[in-house]
């Protein structure tokens, strides 16, 4: 582990608000987190424990008391929740739903962009009135906002409701960390600036019975210019592949239906490791998995390699719907961006893609109103969409995170003119996202059925291979299985159809 980044540090309670040096309020060492810490990328070789336990004297640490976890933000995120709620199981604790009946309330958050992370300040604040009238209540912030010095420092001063605060690489000492809030009854405050190691068979207590996430890589290396998350999640550390096989053949057994592999950036596994194994290695040893479903995400452009398309095109349980982030149209906007590809090298990608996979589904994540993004550069964007032709996009409007190359740029775009490209461009998304689902109507498809639509109870939903939402009445025994559902109506976003059949797992791919 990385002591000397270690911070350990309580704070009296009861001690006036302080106001810019914290340190003399703190009994124990205090180190802010440090974004020039997480900035480093040292040649320390990553060490891997499989020897995790919970130590006896905390196995009880949750007896008679629940646990409340609120996630926000992306995959990540949502599996770091599933560790968190196994190693509060394995205290003794049990999950609620109900923030109001919770003993420990965790805030895992998103710091990707200034609106997540707003409504994170907003819901610590409405935990304010829950803690006067419980004060018992433990109150936690974990998750990528913890690693930013300037949230620790805001929590700190205006957030005494906070009973803990806890980093991405910290996650195994919840139990000491827990521990340390009951006992202390002050302000707890562990955040490893500097990634740790890979701790493999954490316990986890997984959210679903049908899909499931598994880790292969932590962290991300590539530094683009507007991207918080390199700081946030550390230097790109592998998982071995046989833990992650192992993994993969754990769940086929326990009759999971669907895997995504998760990563920052997948394409860079293995590239860390002392083995010449990459990801088209690891996906070709887990499509011999007797597993339905595998997605993987996300992808970066310039780690794309043919052995991996190779492998993808080869199909099995592998399905054909790839997320690939492309950013940006214009040449100038990716170079400022630091994303390491042009656009002509991205088309060229997408055909060589194609040329092997003609029935991919290609879907992508676009920034608009980049500092200082002319008309012209953003009308290559619509452009790039347009050539591409994507069956969908998730759109942001750039949004400046402190510490990144990007947020010390001058931006002349007003914020109408980055809200009017993103309409503009939402509308093309919607376009396309419309006119791919027109071409379903009529057809049969095979459905993983996830349970009752967000609409209607009565209503079961579900997605295809290349994840597109569809909705359907089906006995419940439907749920958790592979169904075929004849589409009879398209929507922007989503299809309604009628079920033809519940499958049987065995013969069936996708
Ligand atoms: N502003 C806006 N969008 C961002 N993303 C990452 N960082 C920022 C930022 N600072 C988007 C990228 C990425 C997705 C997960 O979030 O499009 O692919
Ligand atoms: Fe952020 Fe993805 Fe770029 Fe890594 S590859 S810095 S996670 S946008």
């Amino acid at each position: 582990m990385n002591e000397e980044s270690r911070i350990l540090s309580s704070q009296a309670k009861t001690e006036k608000k302080p106001e810019k040096d914290y340190s003399k309020y703190f009994e124990h060492v205090y180190q802010p987190p440090s974004l020039k810490d997480a900035k480093k990328r040292g040649k320390e070789a990553v060490n891997y424990h499989s020897d995790f336990t919970i130590e006896e004297k905390y196995q009880s640490l949750g007896k008679g008391r629940k646990y409340y976890i609120r996630t926000y933000g992306c995959q990540m995120n949502e599996h770091d929740t599933e560790v968190m709620a196994g190693i509060f199981e394995a205290l003794d604790y049990t999950a609620t739903n109900d923030v109001n009946d919770a003993d420990v309330i965790l805030l895992n958050t998103c710091a990707i962009r200034e609106n997540a992370e707003n409504k994170v300040f907003g819901e610590i604040g409405n935990l304010k009135h829950l803690k006067l009238e419980k004060p018992d209540v433990l109150i936690g912030v974990c998750g990528c906002m913890s690693q930013e010095e300037s949230v620790v420092n805001k929590i700190l001063k205006s957030y005494q409701n906070v009973d803990m605060i806890f980093g991405t690489h910290n996650i195994h000492r919840l139990p000491a960390i827990l521990e340390e809030a009951y006992m202390a009854k002050a302000m707890v405050v562990e955040v490893w600036s500097k990634e740790g190691d890979v701790i493999e068979n954490l316990p986890k207590s997984r959210l679903g019975e049908t899909k499931a996430w598994v880790n292969i890589m932590y962290g991300c290396d590539k530094f683009c210019t507007y991207c918080i998350v390199p700081f946030t999640r550390g230097k790109e550390r592998s998982r071995m592949p046989e833990e992650i096989i192992s993994e993969v053949r754990d769940l086929a057994r326990r009759g999971y239906k669907e895997i995504t592999l998760l990563g920052q950036n997948v394409n860079a596994y293995g590239k860390d490791l002392d083995i010449s194994y990459g990801l088209g290695d690891l996906m070709a040893d887990i499509q011999k998995i007797d597993i339905p479903r595998v997605r993987f995400m996300t992808s970066h452009p310039w780690d794309f390699d043919n052995r991996l398309i190779e492998v993808l095109a080869e199909g099995g349980n592998i399905v054909p719907h790839i997320h690939l982030p492309v950013q940006s149209g214009n040449n100038e906007v990716l170079k400022i961006m630091g994303r390491k590809y042009t656009r002509e090298s991205y088309l060229e990608l997408v055909e060589k893609i194609r040329a092997q996979m003609p029935d991919v589904a290609l879907t992508t994540d676009i920034i608009v109103g980049y500092p200082n993004e002319t008309e012209e550069q953003f009308l290559d964007t619509m452009d790039l969409y347009e050539k591409v032709g994507f069956e969908h996009a998730y759109t942001y409007i750039y949004s400046p995170r402190e510490g990144t190359p990007a947020a010390k740029m001058k931006d002349n775009v007003p914020m109408r003119e980055k809200k009017d490209r993103l309409q503009r461009l939402n509308k093309l998304v919607e376009k396309y996202s419309e006119e791919t689902l027109q071409n379903y109507l009529g057809q049969e498809v095979i459905v993983l059925c996830e349970g009752p639509s967000k609409k209607d109870e009565e209503v079961l939903a579900g997605y295809t291979d290349k994840n597109k939402l569809i909705n359907f009445r089906a006995p419940k025994e439907a749920i958790g299985q592979l169904v075929k559902v004849k589409v009879t109506e398209t929507m922007r976003y989503s299809m309604n159809g009628e079920l033809i059949a519940i499958l049987d797992q065995v013969g069936v791919t996708h």
